[in-house]
């Protein structure tokens, strides 16, 4: 056998061993070029010396390069496929469908608190009202006796709260127990006539359970005019749960009494859940007590600089976390101060 011939078999063995390696195609590209590329292809190479030899000898070079040549487009061709199927599969494990739905972002909402707060303070934008807020580090003065709670009063007890002695030359000071306070301030600052809402929280020593809570919120409402009566209070009430809680929700007036209104008045709603026919929400009577109101005292328009003479007025008090509890049936205070998540998204989706 000719040298030529074994070199042939040397080629062949040194191709089946370098196709082992291929697994992209440009390795594949690479080794195709390099053992069959017309110019630098080591088996063309090869075919070369066929000029250079004759007889029996050119005949037997000649088969086993066509051999050898048959055996290496096979193996590239089965190759080539194989490389096809790696390089597919490669892409497929790195591609971003573009088609497929983003995944949900978590999304905040509102705490039904600061809902329900909007949503009063809406109907009595719409009414024409104005916002004012006021501190919550209140003083004896405001809180009480500008209110007609005088030092010994004993409504001073439903209403008790933390105290911050007075230091030298400064007033001792307390959490404010309700948004009334306000009232004085708002007439002291902007005179008559005056309609504004003020919302905010409130404190009181009262001991965490699922209905008090020693901090919650307040709505209080205040309009002093020139001629202000007890009706125009019933239909501002009656206007504003009727925004809240949907048409046809009544309001009921009692008798109550409040130091710093008179006549003064406890104001229910007709159920929202049995619509007046009795359920356990209302316990069977078809009303819901939820709010204080009454005629501002005289006592309370002089402290706040405006004449009862010739001026009258109507206040009125809620609590907008009894509101959402029953908006939205909830069993426990409590839940609207965790801050769990789980329940705030809960109350995203009840909107
Ligand atoms: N401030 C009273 C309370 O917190 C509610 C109220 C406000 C009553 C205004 C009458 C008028 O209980």
């Amino acid at each position: 056998m000719s040298d030529a011939v074994d070199r042939v078999g040397e080629l062949l063995a040194r191709f089946q061993q370098e196709r082992e390696g291929v697994a992209s195609r440009q390795a594949w590209e690479a080794l195709k070029g390099k053992y069959l590329n017309r110019e630098h292809g080591l088996l063309p190479a090869i075919f070369a010396e066929l000029k250079t030899v004759s007889g029996p000898e050119k005949a037997q070079l000649g088969k086993s390069l066509n051999l050898a040549k048959r055996e290496i487009e096979e193996a590239l061709g089965l190759l080539g496929s194989e490389v096809e199927r790696i390089e597919a599969a490669r892409k497929a494990a790195s591609r971003v469908d573009v088609t497929l739905p983003a995944r949900p972002r978590p999304r905040g909402g509102l705490h039904p608190v600061t809902a329900m707060r909007r949503k009063i303070e809406d109907v009595f934008l719409r009414l024409g009202y104005s916002i004012a807020d006021g501190p919550e580090l209140e003083t004896d003065y405001y809180n009480f006796e500008a209110l007609n709670f005088p030092a010994d009063h004993p409504a001073r007890d439903t209403q008790d709260t933390l105290l911050i002695a007075a230091g030298a030359g400064a007033p001792g000071h307390l959490l404010r127990t309700h948004t009334s306070p306000v009232q004085v301030r708002a007439m002291k600052r902007y005179g008559a006539p005056l309609r504004i809402v003020i919302p905010g929280r409130v404190y009181r020593k009262d001991d965490i359970d699922p209905t008090h809570s020693p901090m919650f919120h307040q709505v209080e409402g205040l309009l002093v005019d020139r001629g202000v009566t007890m009706g125009h209070l019933k239909g501002t009430l009656e206007a504003f749960v009727e925004g809240v809680f949907g048409a046809g929700t009544r309001a009921r007036f009692s008798c109550s009494y409040f130091p710093f209104v008179e006549p003064g008045a406890q104001v229910d709603m007709s159920c929202i859940f049995c619509k007046g026919s009795g359920c356990r929400t209302c316990k069977g009577s078809g009303w819901i007590e939820i709010l204080g109101a009454g005629m501002v005292h005289p006592n309370v328009l002089r402290a706040g600089g405006i004449d009862p003479e010739t001026h009258s007025g109507f206040a009125f008090g809620m609590g907008i976390d009894r509101l959402v509890m029953l908006k939205y049936g909830i069993p426990d205070l409590r839940l609207l101060f965790d801050n769990d998540v789980r329940f705030l998204a809960q109350m995203a989706e009840a909107e």
